[in-house]
Parts: structure tokens; sequence; C-alpha cells
């Protein structure tokens, strides 16, 4: 990699004087330009990739990470230079747009362009409030002497599993009095850097940095978003009376009004619950005694004994849908369980290990078998498959369509799968079980998982992007639950004013992070889930025998060409591009997402009128500035 680096830079220095002698030859050394950053970034990726295969199989040891290290300030200072270069090249009169948008696809500086001092402080801002949510230590409310309680994982396994109402409270009110003030003043320190950082990077306003990864005009997404809430809203309404039905049944009046937005801290549980599958006894079903099917035991009744009988099978899916099969030689050459298998059910997960220059993409799997593990299955093929298919690109474009994309396209397929046609198709369920009242069940389960959290991803980011273009300040607190309150139907459980500072502790792990791609990955996955299906004639609007929710794909090889299009695309297209290409539709559309919940949505409507309960939430005045 030395010998390389070095090699490449004098290429580079090459590139620059041309370019300052000659502006005709800019375009030919360009192409040479782009050609030599795609095989350095490469070859960095696979090399760090080899390290990272090596940790997950054999444990991490001290020489993998100093090689770790080491290679990340390699890169670091390659990419400094490939910026420099692209600095001195007009991007924008280069004709060719593969080629213009491969130049645009080289990784930007980011934070590095701020001043060294700075970059430190905003280091050291982003660590401590990282640091707060780790080490923040509360009382236990039981035993007030014991006072070593973090918040992960003492108090979230305690409010999970707690009945008591007082204690839960108690928890929310210690966490924000221990942690408000002090998050407070970090967090202001990030939001002026990451201004700065915006306009360093080119950017007119930082919140078209924010969503920099989608491509578009701020303006152009923050719309697109509303809309997408705008029509989510009458499900999640629906829902959010069931769920504060039950809470009301549960926790009585004085604590859960009939009208107003529920208390925030039960719902974060609430939606908590669903996520960790492991407390699903405590969630209140449409039809309490039709459980839910646990494929688990059945596994080993259909041959599924081990991870490879379930990866075979799995392939045996792709391929009847026209995908090449994974051979015996794959999965000899490619695949390893992971070095702690041993993990708990929430850690233990597949991984792809993607290279650009070996044949083949590697898989560390978990070698537990049951469920969960099975679904996983679909998702980690998938996404073998776009790697796969996507290597027909250049290096810069050999990457999934925006930030997390992968995970919507993998989750397109265990949606597929654990749909009840499928699971009766394969024999793990009866007949009986793909009736309504299970698939209401099902449904409801899957839309606290998806309904809900799309609203909450959407206020993660808005309030950030709000606070950035200075349209909410951080000394507003008021301004944060106003937030929860309109997209979410929750409220405090207390009275809060401005000199509290609420915003989530998710904010605190990845100040940055941005959730916004996540729900347009999720609209989309069920836009082309709805279009495949349609086009298979597994579904078809509005006969009620062929209903969204059924739909599994299997053996239905006209869709194959769509998906194919939309993998080997990789990044090298915008997302409304290959969006028109592969659904005819250039606009985000949720109708795919409101047809798949559908029969849910009727049955809550139903469920509500007979139980008298008021849908919507009136404001509350919980927040006093
Ligand atoms: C290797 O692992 C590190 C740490 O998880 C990650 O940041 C990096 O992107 C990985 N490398 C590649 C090539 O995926
Ligand atoms: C941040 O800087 C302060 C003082 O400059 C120091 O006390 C603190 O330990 C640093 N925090 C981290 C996480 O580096
Ligand atoms: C917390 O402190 C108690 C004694 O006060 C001790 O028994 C317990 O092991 C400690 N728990 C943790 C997680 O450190
Ligand atoms: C499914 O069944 C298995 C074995 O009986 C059990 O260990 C697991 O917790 C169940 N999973 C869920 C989500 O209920």
């Amino acid at each position: 990699m030395h010998s390389s680096l070095k090699i490449v830079l004098l290429l580079l220095s090459i590139i620059v004087r041309v370019k300052t002698e000659a502006g005709v030859e800019l375009i030919k050394y360009t192409v040479e330009f782009m050609d030599s950053a795609n095989k350095f970034l490469a070859e960095f990726a696979d090399t760090d990739q080899d390290i990272n295969w090596s940790n997950e199989i054999n444990g991490l040891n001290k020489d993998n990470l100093k090689l770790n290290i080491k290679l990340a300030s390699d890169l670091k200072a390659y990419i400094k230079n490939l910026n420099d270069v692209l600095a001195r090249i007009d991007v924008n009169i280069v004709e060719d747009r593969n080629l213009r948008r491969q130049l645009k696809k080289i990784p930007g500086l980011g934070y590095d362009l701020l001043e060294a001092e700075e970059l430190s402080e905003l280091t050291n801002v982003t660590l401590g409030m990282t640091e707060i949510y780790k080490t923040v230590n509360l009382c236990s409310y039981k035993n007030k002497n014991v006072c070593n309680l973090t918040l992960i994982p003492h108090v979230q396994d305690i409010i999970h599993t707690s009945d008591d109402i007082n204690e839960i409270e108690y928890y929310w009110r210690e966490w924000r009095i221990k942690t408000g003030s002090s998050i407070r003043d970090k967090f202001q320190r990030f939001i002026e850097f990451y201004r700065k950082t915006a306009l360093l990077n080119g950017y007119e306003t930082p919140s078209d940095y924010w969503y920099r990864n989608l491509e578009e005009d701020s303006d152009i997404i923050k719309e697109d978003l509303e809309i997408v809430m705008t029509s989510l809203n009458p499900i999640l309404k629906g829902i959010h009376a069931f769920v504060r039905h039950v809470m009301l049944q549960r926790y009585g009046s004085d604590i859960v009004s009939a009208t107003g937005p529920y208390p925030s801290h039960l719902s974060e549980i609430f939606i908590g619950r669903a996520f960790r599958m492991a407390d699903l006894s405590s969630i209140e079903f449409p039809y309490p005694d039709k459980s839910l099917f646990n494929i688990t035991e059945k596994l080993s009744t259909i041959g599924l004994a081990n991870t490879k009988d379930i990866f075979v099978f799995v392939d045996e899916y792709f391929s009847s849908l026209g995908f090449d099969s994974f051979n015996e030689h794959y999965w000899l050459q490619s695949t390893a369980p992971k070095h702690s298998a041993d993990e708990t059910y929430l850690t233990c997960f597949n991984r792809v290990f993607k290279f650009s220059g070996l044949p083949e993409s590697k898989m560390a799997y978990c070698p537990q078998v049951d469920e969960t593990r099975f679904y996983g299955m679909f998702e980690t093929v998938a996404q073998l498959h776009y790697s796969r298919s996507y290597k027909v690109q250049p290096f810069v474009f050999q990457d999934e369509l925006f930030p997390n994309f992968n995970d919507f396209l993998e989750k397109l397929f265990s949606l597929a799968a654990s749909s009840p046609k499928y699971l009766e198709r394969v024999g793990l369920i009866s007949k009986e079980e793909t009736g309504y009242e299970y698939r209401i069940n099902r449904l409801y389960l899957m839309a606290l998982q998806n309904v809900f959290v799309l609203p909450i991803f959407h206020i993660l980011d808005k309030y950030r992007v709000d606070i950035l273009d200075g349209k909410l300040d951080v000394n507003d607190n008021c301004g944060y639950w106003e937030l929860v309150e309109k997209y979410i139907g929750a409220a405090a459980p207390f009275p809060r004013s401005s000199s509290d500072f609420d915003a989530p502790s998710k904010l605190l792990i990845g100040v940055d992070d941005e959730y916004s791609t996540q729900i347009v990955g999720t609209i989309i996955q069920f836009q082309l889930f709805k279009i495949l299906c349609e086009n298979s004639g597994q579904y078809v609007k509005e006969d009620p025998t062929k209903p969204l929710d059924m739909c599994d794909l299997y053996g239905e090889k006209e869709v194959f060409d769509r998906i194919r299009t939309l993998m080997k695309s990789g990044s090298s297209k915008t997302w409304r591009e290959v969006l028109l290409e592969v659904t005819g539709e250039i606009e985000l559309n949720p109708e795919g997402f409101l047809e798949y919940f559908h029969p849910l949505h009727n049955w809550m409507k139903k469920d509500n009128s007979k139980n008298n309960v008021v849908v919507g939430w009136t404001q509350s005045s919980r927040c006093q500035r």
C-alpha cells in the first residue's frame, strides 16, 4: 500500500501541472485521475476489509488494531490529496455524465476542513456527550443507597420489565435532571461546528449539507418528508388511539388522557417492547388468543438444522426469482461462523464483507438457528446479491443507492419470506395460521415496529435541522416538545419548561446521525414491493383474495429484471433516477406502505369506534415557555 500511495501522489502532481499549463488536456487526465482514484480507493477498502474479516472470525487483536489505525490515517492523507486535485478540476465542465458523477462521488473531507483546534474541540464535545450517556449514574428507585445504575443496560432493563408506573416516572425524571444542562452546552457547540463544516464543504445551507446523501435540494427533501408524514397520519392516528386506549385501561385516567397525547415515557416503552421481541407477552394483540406464530421449533421439521441448511434453503428462494445460486464452493471458501457466536439474541447477526477485488463477498454468520436467524438469512443473501451485482460499476459506485438503503432492500425480501403465504408454502405454519386473525396480529406487531418509528425518525432530524437553520433555538425546550406532540402524539409526563433540555438520548451517541434516509428507504422498500407484487399478479388492488401482506414473490421470475436493474446500478445514479427506471414513478409514493397495513387500519377503525375511542389528540400544555 505504501509504495502504491507514492505512485498515485506522483500522478496527482502531474495532473495538477497539466491543468495549469494546458487546460485542453484536462479531460484526458481527468479520466486517468479517476481511474487511479478508483483503483487505490478499492485497494484501501479491500485491505481494510481483510482486517475487519479477521477481527470478526478470529477476534480482535492488538496488531490488527494498529493496522486499522495506520490504514485510516493513510486513507485520510490520500483523500486529502484527491480533494486537492479535485479542487483544481472544474467538475461541471466535464461533459461525460458518468465521469462527472464519479468525480462527485470521491469522498469529501467533512469535518477535516475545520481548523485543528476546532476539530479537537468538536471531538471532545461529541465524545463528551457519549460519555454522559454511558457513565451517568442513577440511584435505584427501590433502594436509594444503590447509586451505580447506568442508563444502558441497568435502567433500561428495569423500565422495560417494570409494571410500576411510579418507578418508570422516577427514572424518566432522574435521567433528565442528571444530564440536561451539561448536554445543552455541548449540543450548542456541536451546532456551531456543524454550520461551519457545511459552509467549508461548499454547501449553501447547513440543511443542504445535512441531507447531502439524498442528493437533492434540502427544500425539496423537507417537502417530500412532510408529504410522507401527512399521508401516514390517518393510520398513525388509528393505531395511536388503540394504543392509548390500552394504556388508559392499564394505568388509569390520572396518567393517560382519553383524548390528549399519551405520555412519552410510556410510548417509548411500548414501542421498545415491540422491538425487543423478548417482551412480547406484555403487548396486547388485537386477537389475544391467536398468538403470533413462532417458527423456531418448526425449522428442524422441514430439515433446517443448522446455518448451512438455512443458507441453501434461502439461496433456493432467490434462484426461484432468477438469481444465480451460491454453490457449495462459495459456502466452503467464503463463509465462517462469527468469533463470538455466543453473542446475545440482540447482537448475533450475520455480517457481509464486500470486496471490490476478490471474486466474492464473504459472510460471517451467527450459527444460531431460530426464527430471527431464518429471516435474517434472507436479508444476508439479498445483500450478497446486491454487492455481487454492483461490482460491474467503477469503485466509487460500488455502493448502496444511499446510506442505509441496503437495509431496506434486504428487508423487502424478509418481508416477502415472513408472509403467511410463504411460511405455509414451505410447511412452517398451518393453513389455519394464514387466517385473518393471525394476519392482523402479525400486521399489528409490524406496525408498531414500522409505522411508529417513521415519525420518530422524522423529528430526530427535523429538530436538529430546524436548529441548524435557525428556526428553533437550542434553549427552546418547548420547541422540541411541540414536534413530539405534533408528529408522534406524545407529551412529557411532567410539566417542562425552557430551562429543561429534553432532546432524546439517541442524539448523544450519534449527534450527527441522519435518519431521513431511513424514512426514504422504508417508503421505497414498500413502493417497490407493491410494484413487484402487482407485476407478478400476487397483489391485486381491492381484491381481498390477493392482499399485499400475503405476497411472497416466490418463483416470480418476471420481477427479476427490475430487481437486477436496481442492484446493478449501485450508486451510479440518484435514487430518483433509479426509482423512475425501476418503478416508473419519480416521486416517493407511500401507497405501498399504506396498502400493506390497510387490513390492520380497517380493523383499528372498527375497533376504535366499537370502544368509543376518540381518534387524534388535543393539545397539551405540558411545556411552558
Ligand atoms: C472496517 O470496520 C470499520 C469499523 O467497524 C469500519 O468503519 C470500516 O468501514 C470497515 N471497512 C470496510 C472496508 O468496510
Ligand atoms: C474535554 O476537554 C475537557 C477540558 O478541556 C477535559 O476535562 C475533558 O476530559 C475532555 N473530554 C473528553 C471526552 O476528551
Ligand atoms: C452497585 O453497587 C452495589 C453495592 O452498593 C454492588 O453490590 C453492585 O454489584 C454494584 N453494581 C454494579 C453494576 O456495579
Ligand atoms: C420462539 O420459540 C423459541 C423456542 O421455543 C423461544 O426460545 C423464543 O424466545 C421464541 N421467540 C419469540 C419471539 O417468542
